[in-house]
């Protein structure tokens, strides 16, 4: 815990506890789930003890205690794991698209009948609140394996005319924030098109892509098709670097981004890269205020806002601005902040002390450069783990570092616009592109700033809208590629 978590936290127990209509009784999720108190690499098709001798601690968030230990794969066990790989690729590729679409039925399937368990472990070990993990990431993991195993036999038609081929060993990099989502976003796309996988998860949350391992021995995926190595930066420096990867695939930073799109051109290898966002909402007058409201609270608080596509800059027409102040600190008050396994919840913890510390950096600074922050007064914490407040912070300028860089956590910078050409060019002024969210009750006008508005992803009187059928990515320094739909496809074969 961090000095200012300590005192914040001191603070809430002097103050009366906090009583209001939104006191629910606690709703905790009981289903038992059993963690191991060590968890080993997954390396052709069993657990396997690190040839490192080391395993690190996971923890969870909301208590900060620790939840088992979890292998540390050095260089040479990220070498098993791609040998595997590549032993396994002409087996697993000349295996008839329907055949292969049996497993990715069988891993969809069983990640439907293992969903509560796989919901529960997601939340202890990110923090995320458990109506996230058991409504969004689990069912949506199950979907691009239902959705990929539709394609597997029909990839003749995904590209008309051209043969698909499987690029060959594909080595993916995933972060902390969606562990089982990305790691079905990308694996799952793989298989369907003959590929064989490395992949490694972020060091905070590795259990649930361990869990995935063992729906693929119950779904008797074959040895080596998918190996899991565990481990922190280190771990996916070798994997990046190894020689016998022939397609990486990254989600995470844009500094970690950029260190690997290095590495990948040294070896001419097939890159795709998810980043980093500053993604805009641009809110007219015109639009429907409770639903614009809705659209923005999920888009920046949904998740602790730990989201790359979050819409962590909000430009208002400038007649509606107290308006839409107003409404906002309203719906802010009604948010619950705490244990990730009660299903009330609706903020969880903050995945990781460092993360914290970054969160907290920036609404200081924020605040020192000129913005007034707006927060939920009273509101008690707990004690123990990592937390953040829902916050958002007005008198915002387009220079300001809380409109600029990303902050990867619950905060909103509000700022004004009063002309469409204005906010155009407001919510362009950013090196990042991924997504952007346009309010408005005028078809033309959403079209119109549909076009210009420069972003892989454009939500219309929505946002965060996802599925496997749809394909998500960005543009600039956000990323290139995209993951989903027939697009998504395109980076898991050769022509
Ligand atoms: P990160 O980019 O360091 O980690 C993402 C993944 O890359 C993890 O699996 C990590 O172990 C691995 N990794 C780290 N260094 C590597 C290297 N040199 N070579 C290969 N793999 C490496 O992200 P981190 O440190 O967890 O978070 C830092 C910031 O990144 C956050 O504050 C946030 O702003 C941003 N971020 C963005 C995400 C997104 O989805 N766009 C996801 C996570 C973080
Ligand atoms: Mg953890």
């Amino acid at each position: 815990m961090t000095d200012a978590m300590s005192s914040k936290s001191v603070e809430i127990h002097k103050g009366a506890p906090q009583e209001s209509a939104w006191d629910y009784a606690p709703a905790p999720e009981r289903t038992p789930v059993v963690i191991d108190d060590r968890y080993d690499l997954f390396i052709n098709g069993d657990f396997q003890s690190p040839r490192s001798r080391r395993w690190f601690k996971t923890i969870s968030p909301s208590t900060g205690e620790p939840l088992a230990r979890i292998a540390t794969a050095n260089e040479a066990d990220v070498d098993d794991a791609v040998s595997a790989a590549r032993e396994a690729l002409p087996g697993w590729s000349r295996l008839s698209g329907q055949e292969r679409a049996k497993y990715l039925f069988r891993i969809a399937r069983r990640i439907q009948e293992r969903a509560r368990e796989l919901s529960v472990l997601e939340t202890m070990d990110g923090g995320k609140p458990i109506k996230e993990s058991r409504d969004v990431d689990i069912p949506l993991a199950a979907r691009h394996f239902f959705y990929h195993a539709g394609w597997a036999d029909k990839l003749r038609w995904a590209f008309a005319g051209a043969e698909a081929k499987p690029v060959g060993v594909c080595g993916q990099i995933i972060p902390w924030n969606f562990p089982l989502l990305m790691a079905a976003w990308k694996i799952a796309p793989a298989l369907a098109c003959g590929n064989t996988c490395v992949l490694k998860p972020a060091e905070t949350t590795s259990l649930t892509a361990l869990r995935l391992a063992e729906i693929f021995q119950e779904a008797g995926l074959p040895p080596g098709v998918v190996n899991i190595v565990t481990g922190a930066g280190k771990t996916g420096q070798h994997l990046a670097a190894h020689q016998g990867i022939d397609k990486l695939a990254f989600t995470g930073s844009t500094e970690v981004g950029r260190a690997i799109a290095e590495v990948a051109a040294v070896g001419d290898r097939n890159l795709t890269l998810e980043l980093g966002g500053k993604s805009p909402h641009i809110i007219f007058a015109d639009a429907a205020l409770d639903q614009a409201i809705e659209g923005i609270v999920t888009g920046i608080w949904f998740n602790q806002g730990h989201v790359c596509c979050a819409g962590s800059r909000l430009f208002v027409e400038e007649s509606i601005k107290d308006e839409v102040i107003r409404r906002l600190e309203h719906r802010m008050q009604s948010l619950r902040v705490g244990d990730p396994l009660d299903k009330n919840t609706d903020i969880g913890a903050i995945n990781n002390p460092e993360q914290l510390k970054k969160i907290q950096a920036y609404v200081e600074t924020g605040q020192s450069e000129g913005g007034r922050l707006h927060e939920i007064p009273n509101q008690s914490l707990p004690n123990k783990g990592y937390w953040h407040r829902p916050c958002f912070l007005t008198g915002v300028q387009p220079s300001h570092v809380i409109a600029r860089e990303e902050v990867f956590g619950p905060v909103l910078a509000v700022m004004t616009f009063r002309t469409p050409e204005e906010a155009l060019k407001r919510a362009n002024n950013t090196p990042y592109g991924l997504a952007a969210g346009v309010w408005t009750d005028k078809g033309a006008r959403i079209f119109e700033m549909a076009k210009r508005l420069e972003a892989g992803v454009i939500w219309c009187n929505t946002y965060n809208q996802f599925d496997a059928a749809s394909p998500f990515g960005g543009i600039k320094e956000s990323g290139f590629g995209r993951e989903g739909g027939r697009h998504g496809l395109r980076a898991y074969v050769r022509l």
